[in-house]
């Protein structure tokens, strides 16, 4: 069901892209209420809609319906934070978020599959961590640059626990993690991998968890280099420790609004050995 909703989400983003005809620097959509095609609470998705609409990063929002689905448009510009964000020594990754229901669709594959903390590493403006909240996960933000965690901070709707800090020095072992997924923010090719290779090590090193998962946001397009080993850039990272694959889930983002191919979101967990 989730990888239908993921599909529907996919199609309404088709949609939209072709029908829009405004000049924003960035947009994304968010139904209105609860259909067939997207059967979430009515309360989440206002959740949603309310983080949206507290954002600084959007500037207009507008209703329209789309593929007979009523959604509310959210125009914005992410220029200053993105700008913002690449003045940082340690940063592995530029300021690009996913999309808001992107987000909330991935969680509700994590929840499924059975962990119960959402770390967001990496976190722009905090969505996925946002979105872990709504769906009644303990959830924790990391995030390198300071006008975003301010940012974040005003979006504490729900409180998703902001920390502003360098993902790969963070201290894990204060946050008492059981069952925890990471989303590692930033495609392998752009600085991903030594983002994530960075948290694996820190991880293994400050903590006794048997159990995590980890999930990559991917790409396809050939502006980048292959990964030999496939999965979307990140097959050498996945094998080197010793992840397996679970499922790749592909969903829109900002940065493929105007590519054919949304951005596949790879979950992998460790391989136990017991
Ligand atoms: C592509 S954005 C992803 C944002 C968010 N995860 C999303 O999907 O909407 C990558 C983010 O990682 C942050 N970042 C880069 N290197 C980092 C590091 N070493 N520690 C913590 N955050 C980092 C950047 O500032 C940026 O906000």
């Amino acid at each position: 069901m989730i990888e239908d909703i993921a599909k529907n989400l996919v199609q309404l983003k088709k949609e939209f892209a072709k029908i829009y005809d405004g000049k924003s620097q960035i947009q994304e959509v968010i139904p209105v209420s609860k259909s067939d095609l997207f059967p979430i609470l009515q309360q989440d998705l206002e959740l949603l809609h309310q983080f949206a609409t507290k954002n600084p990063i959007y500037y207009n929002s507008f209703e329209k319906t789309i593929d007979d689905i009523p959604c509310i448009v959210y125009e914005g510009d992410i220029n200053k934070y993105w700008l913002n964000s690449i003045q940082h020594g340690s940063s592995r990754a530029p300021f690009s978020p996913t999309w808001i229901m992107s987000a909330y669709v991935g969680v509700l594959f994590a929840k499924e599959l059975g962990y119960r903390e959402v770390i967001d590493i990496g976190s722009g403006d905090g969505r996925i961590a946002f979105c872990a909240k709504v769906l009644d996960l303990e959830s924790y933000s990391i995030e390198i640059d300071d006008m975003l965690v301010d940012l974040q901070k005003l979006l504490t709707i729900l409180d998703f626990h902001p920390y502003c800090s360098d993902a790969i020095t963070f201290d894990y072992s204060s946050l008492n993690l059981t069952q925890p997924i990471f989303f590692i923010g930033g495609l392998a090719q752009m600085g991903g991998t030594a983002l994530a290779s960075g948290v694996l090590e820190k991880i293994d090193s400050v903590t006794n968890l048997k159990k995590t998962a980890w999930v990559f946001a991917g790409t396809y397009s050939q502006k980048y280099p292959l990964d030999p080993k496939n999965e979307a850039g990140w097959g050498t990272l996945i094998e080197k420790n010793n992840l397996q694959s679970i499922q790749t889930i592909s969903l829109p983002t900002v940065w493929t609004f105007h590519e054919p191919e949304e951005t596949p979101y790879i979950f992998t967990q460790t391989v136990s050995n017991q």
